[in-house]
């Protein structure tokens, strides 16, 4: 699994210790930024990592920002991208057996980290349902 990172600067702390966490657990990833706290602009950093996937660097993509509305709105103007603003692990496991999404959106400033690990856990360990949920996948490109 090839895992691309992103966020703003209301992010930057969670993304900083998801690399650790991330590392901690075998999982190899890439970092799209930001590099500190210092006030950004979200789609900078939700365009690169949706570029990112859609150029096959990466398969998975997980990103921050203050609500996860802004980044999220970001990767999701690109085709290939199904980004899922995600604030518990029910609403991640949907996202991947159901949606099959390719980003998992936090809002950073929403939750605290041992919710965030928990549904980072369960989002990169649920596998596409397919079947009925692919025709609608499918369905969602314009
Ligand atoms: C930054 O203050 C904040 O607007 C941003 O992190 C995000 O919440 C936007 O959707």
């Amino acid at each position: 699994m090839k895992i691309g990172l992103a966020c703003d600067h209301a992010g930057f702390k969670y993304k900083e210790k998801l690399k650790k966490y991330l590392s901690s657990k075998g999982y190899n990833f890439l970092d799209y930024g930001c590099d500190s706290e210092e006030s950004v602009d979200y789609p900078d950093f939700g365009h690169k990592l949706a570029n990112s996937i859609e150029n096959n660097e990466n398969n998975i993509g997980i990103q921050f920002c203050g609500t996860g509305n802004g980044i999220n709105m970001s990767a999701n103007k690109h085709q290939g991208i199904r980004a899922a603003l995600c604030w518990n692990t029910y609403i991640a496991e949907q996202a991947r057996l159901h949606n099959n999404a390719n980003i998992l959106t936090m809002p950073a400033r929403h939750l605290n980290w041992n919710e965030i690990k928990k549904i980072v856990d369960v989002f990169l360990n649920t596998e596409f349902e397919g079947g009925r949920h692919k025709k609608r996948v499918d369905k969602i490109k314009i």
